[in-house]
Formats: structure tokens, C-alpha cells, sequence
């Protein structure tokens, strides 16, 4: 069995995830890779195959995240590290508002996130050890106009952060909350919007691990936007809906 360290990572055959595997690697991580396309996964392992292992999974899939569980730990050792980070985008309208689009994006986003701690927390609790990490975004901590699904499902998943980290921490685990802006990846190649302060998904993966590393709760990049959100986040309802509709309409 392996005396590295071993991280696992959802979302990890394309954009942040796969360049999170990557940097995890380069530093020394044993990384299970897990996503649905397993040619993407495999392409993501040759970056170096003696420490990135495919572990295809589709995250709504409850009991596969328990099997792959199962066979991560059996094959590199128990997980130290489980970073939640499968994601579907933020494209929106009201106009053709369908209650089946809203919930599979919350089954993806929130539900994929719920479905990895289930199956990782029975280990780490017997261990008291482990830190788990959820990606969420910048878009949690508002609602924002044409992104509601979105936005409700990383606004669940730092609720859902905030709330375990008291619990698990009695339980010698860590959390961390991952909120990033905007990263040029396949997710926001659709976006027809200005995304300021956008960075490629190398640099995101940087300032994921060294957060990570720091044991870090909020890990919030860049800076800039995020405090920029931030103040956007404390604004009374009565001046936030009228900014935001002016920031919208003047995109739209
Ligand atoms: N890009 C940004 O600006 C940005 C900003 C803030 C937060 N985020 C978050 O960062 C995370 C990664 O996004 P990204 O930008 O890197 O997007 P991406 O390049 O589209 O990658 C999304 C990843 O999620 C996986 N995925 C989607 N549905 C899945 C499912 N049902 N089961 C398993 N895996 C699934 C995809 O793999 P398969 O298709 O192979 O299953 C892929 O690896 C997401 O949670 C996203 O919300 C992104």
C-alpha cells in the first residue's frame, strides 16, 4: 500500500478538476480521478500515470461513489483528502423555467457533494482524520439574475460547509469551502458575458492546493471579485436588486 498521500477529486476529466489532478500530482499526491468520460479521464492520467488513477463515476449515482470508494482505498490506501468539485453551469431563463432542469443541476452540483460525503465519512470519522473539500463559486453568495439554479446549488453547498465544519472538526476532520470566480474553462467557454478577472484553470489549481494545503475553510480567488461579491453580499435588499439589475441589464 502507498505512503503517499492520497486526494480524490470528482470533476476531474476536464477544466479546474483536471488541472487540480495535475498540480496534485506534481506535488507528491497519489490522485483518484473520477468522472464520467473516461477517455478525458485517461488523457488526464498520462500527465503521470504512477499517480493519477481514472475512477469513472457519475457523482448522482449514490451507491457507485460508495463502490468507488471502495476500490480507491482498497487500491491506493485510505483517502486523505476528497475535493467534491463536479459541476454543471449556470445558463438560464425564467422564460422556459423547467422544474426537471433546476433539480438535475442541484443533483449534479449539491446532490454530487452530498453523495461523496456520504460515501467518504464512515472512513474518515473511524480514522479521525481527513479533510474534505467542496467546490462551490462566488456565484453562492448571492443570488444572481439568469443563473438561479446555479447560484441555489453553491449557496446550498457553502451552507451545507458551513454547517458541517463545527461537526466534523469534533471528529478530527477538516473542511474546506472552494469558491472560485471566473475560470476559462469548457464551463464558461459558453458564456456570452464579460467575466473579469477570468485565470486559466493551472493558476486555479495553484491556489486550490496551496489553500488546501493551509487547511484554509474559505479558499476564494481572485481576490478581487470575490471581495467585490463580497460587499455585494452585504448590501440591503433595497440597494442589492437595483445594482444588480442594473449589472444584468447593461450584459444583457
Ligand atoms: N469555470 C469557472 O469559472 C467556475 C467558477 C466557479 C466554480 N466553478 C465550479 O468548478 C467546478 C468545475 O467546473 P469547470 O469550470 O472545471 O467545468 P468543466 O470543465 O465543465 O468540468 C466539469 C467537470 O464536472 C464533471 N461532471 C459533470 N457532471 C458530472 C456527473 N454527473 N458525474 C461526474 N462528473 C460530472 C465533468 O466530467 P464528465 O463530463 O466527464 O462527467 C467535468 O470533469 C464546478 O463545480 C463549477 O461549478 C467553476
Amino acid at each position: 500500500m502507498s505512503t503517499h498521500r492520497v486526494v480524490w477529486i470528482t470533476g476531474a476529466s476536464s477544466g479546474i478538476g483536471a488541472a487540480l489532478a495535475r498540480e496534485m500530482a506534481d506535488h507528491g499526491w497519489q490522485v483518484a480521478a473520477s468522472g464520467r468520460d473516461r477517455a478525458r479521464l485517461a488523457s488526464v492520467c498520462e500527465h503521470l500515470p504512477a499517480a493519477i488513477h481514472a475512477f469513472p463515476l457519475d457523482v448522482t449515482d449514490r451507491a457507485a461513489n460508495r463502490s468507488v470508494v471502495a476500490a480507491i482505498e482498497s487500491r491506493l490506501g485510505p483517502i486523505d483528502l476528497a475535493v467534491f468539485n463536479a459541476g454543471v453551469g449556470s445558463a438560464f431563463s425564467v422564460d422556459r423555467f423547467d422544474a426537471e432542469d433546476v433539480f438535475s443541476r442541484m443533483q449534479i452540483n449539491y446532490g454530487g457533494a452530498v453523495n461523496g460525503i456520504d460515501a467518504v465519512l464512515a472512513s474518515m470519522r473511524s480514522r479521525r482524520a481527513g479533510h474534505i473539500a467542496l467546490t462551490a463559486s462566488v456565484a453562492g453568495f448571492r443570488g444572481m439574475p439568469g443563473a438561479a439554479p446555479y447560484c441555489a446549488s453553491k449557496a446550498a453547498m457553502i451552507a451545507l460547509a458551513e454547517s458541517l465544519r463545527p461537526d466534523l472538526a469534533a471528529r478530527g476532520i477538516d473542511i474546506s469551502v472552494i469558491t472560485p470566480g471566473f475560470v476559462a474553462t469548457p464551463l464558461t467557454a459558453k458564456n456570452r458575458f464579460p467575466m473579469p478577472f477570468i485565470i486559466e484553470p493551472d493558476e486555479a489549481a495553484r491556489r486550490i492546493r496551496r489553500g488546501l494545503a493551509a487547511r484554509r475553510f474559505e479558499i476564494t480567488f481572485p481576490r478581487r471579485l470575490s471581495y467585490m461579491l463580497k460587499v455585494l453580499q452585504r448590501l440591503p435588499y433595497a440597494a442589492y436588486f437595483p445594482l444588480i439589475q442594473r449589472i444584468a441589464g447593461r450584459n444583457s
